[in-house]
């Protein structure tokens, strides 16, 4: 009863959303951008560079190493994989040294290892690294899109003025409907829209897009990864409830694996990010990725949360002397909760907090650390929990309510009566 009931309610919240069937969980993937920029210059960065070989090689890793299985299935080109003119019949035509084999070629390689083949576009006359954007060529570049079997695009907003993107981004994705093709809708629209203190219309975005970029790109460091999580925090009341089946917030990518974030500190993204109902989009080599590293991302249980079927957005439920804690409800009425340092002052000291303190509802849950260091434990009203946090370091938890039943069947009741209007 209680699981029919969280069934309509899912159905619901979709019921706003691009209707396309994708992403009823944050899409999860690989793309080029963080890590590999716009390295075009294969000579000096052969294994590195923009081009069929590093898509191949790590299309191949992602298989081997197992990040496939853990759900990443959408590998993607970010800019800087055209020419910088359109061929004579008005088609985008990819670099012909560095994708020598053609978009074809590489799809049916991606699609033959069992992942989905993502590519990026932009709004504007021009890509923001300078290659021809689909402005004026629309129809052409999704039936272009469509016969190279594109299961993904990003399409950025460079070279367009923003004001234009309210009408834009949902005539292009009727193109991609009415292409019949199902393929990912990731918009930048509320970003270029954010970025000029214009109020981006998010139930529309919404409505026409699966993801979209929020705000700035990340970039490796702590102090970008710290921007964007108190961007996050301070505009959650006007951001999550988009965030649901089929639609998501975008924080943009995953910095695991690369050279900027510790251990500690790449342990905080992928946390607050499963909070967050984020994307998950690694950007790092994965030849080069640290046993440390890989372990994060293919956290079984953190994955899972991010994954949560519910598709709730978490909020930043605390914040106070360099400590923020962020909280997810999930479908079986548990909650992930993590306990964020951004202190720096050295010492891992211990702090300790009541669950009203974030507020979650007052029972006794059984705690499970999901980075499993921490043995189970239960903490109950107004007992203390205290958690040791490392500097710019994270404790995750999911607190499991002893009685999950109980609880899902007091939230379905509240749901029925004041959402399903029953
Ligand atoms: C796009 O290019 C056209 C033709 O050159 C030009 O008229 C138009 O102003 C450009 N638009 C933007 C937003 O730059
Ligand atoms: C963008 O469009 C708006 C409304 O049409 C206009 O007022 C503004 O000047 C334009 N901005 C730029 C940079 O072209
Ligand atoms: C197009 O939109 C309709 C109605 O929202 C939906 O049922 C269909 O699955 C969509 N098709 C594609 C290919 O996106
Ligand atoms: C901790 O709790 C989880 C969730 O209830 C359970 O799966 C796991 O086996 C427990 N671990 C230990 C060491 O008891």
């Amino acid at each position: 009863m209680a699981l029919l009931w969280l069934v309509i309610l899912c159905g619901v919240s979709s019921a706003t959303a691009l209707d396309n069937g994708l992403a009823l969980t944050p899409p999860m993937g690989w793309l080029t951008w963080e890590r590999f920029r716009c390295i075009t210059d294969c000579k000096t960065y052969p294994s590195e560079c923009i081009s069929e070989d590093l898509i191949k090689r790590t299309v191949d890793m992602m298989v081997i190493e197992g990040y496939r299985d853990a759900g990443y299935d959408y590998v993607g080109i970010d800019d800087c994989w055209l020419e910088k003119t359109r061929g004579p019949d008005g088609r985008m035509v990819p670099d012909r040294e560095r994708f020598p084999s053609g978009m074809n070629a590489l799809a049916d390689y991606i699609h033959s290892r069992g992942l989905k083949f993502g590519i990026y576009q932009d709004y504007g006359n021009l890509t923001c690294a300078g290659y021809p954007g689909v402005l004026g060529s629309e129809q052409l570049d999704v039936d272009t899109f469509v016969s190279w079997d594109v299961d993904y695009i990003k399409l950025d907003g460079c070279y367009i003025n923003a004001t234009e993107m309210d009408s834009g981004y949902p005539a292009f994705g009727k193109l991609l409907n009415d292409s019949g093709r199902p393929i990912l809708y990731s918009c930048s629209w509320p970003a270029y829209q954010e970025d000029i203190k214009m109020m981006p219309d998010y139930a529309s975005i919404a409505h026409h897009c699966n993801l979209w970029r929020n705000w700035d790109d990340i970039d490796d460091s702590w102090w970008s990864l710290e921007r964007i999580m108190d961007w996050f925090g301070d505009n959650q009341e006007r951001l999550a409830p988009h965030a649901g089946p089929g639609h998501w917030n975008d924080p943009d990518m995953l910095l695991i694996g690369n050279f900027g974030l510790s251990e500690d500190q790449a342990r905080v993204q992928m946390a607050v990010w499963a909070v967050l109902a984020a994307p998950l989009l690694i950007s790092a080599d994965l030849a080069t990725m640290k046993p440390e590293f890989k372990s994060i991302l293919l956290n079984r249980d953190i994955l899972a949360v991010d994954q949560d079927p519910m598709g709730k957005q978490g909020l930043r439920v605390y914040k106070e002397k360099k400590i923020a804690i962020w909280t997810r409800e999930l479908f079986d009425g548990s909650y992930a909760v993590a306990f964020v340092s951004h202190r720096t002052d050295g010492a891992a000291y211990v702090f300790r907090y009541k669950l009203k303190d974030f507020k979650l509802p007052e029972q006794i849950y059984d705690v499970q650390d999901l980075y499993k260091e921490e043995s189970n434990r239960s903490v109950g009203p107004n007992e203390e929990f205290a958690v040791k946090l490392n500097p710019t370091g994270v404790k995750f938890y999911k607190f499991i309510p002893r009685s999950t039943e109980k609880v899902r069947t007091n939230e379905v009741v509240i749901i029925d009566e004041n959402k399903l209007g029953k």
